[in-house]
């Protein structure tokens, strides 16, 4: 019923987002990650396709259900992710990143199980490439009028401790994102693995627009607020 009634305000545009941690080996038994749950990607995924939108979802791993009428793209790694988001960005709409990527990996992961008596005490590291990042240099907010060639709206999330609206202020302009949804992370109003959220959607100078609910019902809003920056 509520699929029937709800204005179809992403007809015909077509969605891509990022959901879920991903994981990094360490040795076949072992890796690094993080505590999302997914829910808040799979929820917009979930209300893009209500909203009459085509969306592909490539999502690290959860224990979430493909949204119906969503296209699914599992991967484990950022680096993984990376190759798969950027595959599909140029035949895009909107890619919005809502994965929750680690930062780092494993400089030498090994394919075998490691006994602990022959690990080091300490990992050696290097950076993930940056998903968000690298679309807001190919198509992001310093990409006006580059000709006629598809140009996805670039979205990003922030997951912040403190100073969230600032913080997510600067690392949108930092990754040229167009606009960057903020959410706080620790303390009482956690939104990391919550069945609920409030974010502050920042697009441009635009002074922030803030949504509260269950996931389901930001992400139904979020999607309303930035259908308005589709019309392009
Ligand atoms: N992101 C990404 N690829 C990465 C890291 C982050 O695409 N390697 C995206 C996330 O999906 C999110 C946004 O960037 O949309 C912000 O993620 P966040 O972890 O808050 O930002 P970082 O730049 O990694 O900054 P921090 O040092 O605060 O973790
Ligand atoms: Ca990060």
């Amino acid at each position: 019923l509520d699929r029937a009634f709800s204005p179809q305000r992403l007809k015909g545009k077509r969605v891509l987002l990022s959901a879920g941690p991903t994981r990094e080996a360490i040795d076949a038994a072992r890796f690094l990650s993080n505590p999302s749950s997914g829910r808040m990607g799979y929820a917009l995924a979930a209300a893009a396709r209500q909203l009459g939108a085509e969306v592909t979802l490539v999502s690290g791993p959860t224990a979430l259900a493909t949204p119906y009428g969503v296209t699914r793209v599992d991967v484990v790694s950022a680096a993984q992710m990376h190759r798969e988001v950027m595959a599909r960005a140029a035949s895009v709409d909107v890619a919005m990143m809502v994965a929750a990527v680690a930062d780092w990996r494993p400089a030498h992961p090994s394919d075998k199980k490691v006994p602990k008596s022959q690990m080091a005490a300490t990992l050696e590291l290097e950076r993930n490439p940056d998903i968000l990042a690298d679309l807001g240099e190919r198509y992001g907010h310093g990409r006006q009028g580059d000709g006629d060639e598809r140009r996805p709206l670039v979205v990003g999330f922030a997951a912040e401790s403190h100073d969230v609206i600032e913080r997510a202020r600067s690392k949108c302009a930092r990754k040229g994102a167009h606009a960057i949804v903020a959410n706080r992370i620790g303390g009482p109003t956690s939104t990391f693995g919550a069945e609920s959220a409030t974010v502050h959607l920042l697009a441009g100078e635009d002074e922030p627009q803030t949504f509260s609910g269950t996931k389901t019902e930001v992400a139904r809003a979020l999607w309303e607020a930035l259908a308005g920056h589709l019309q392009r």
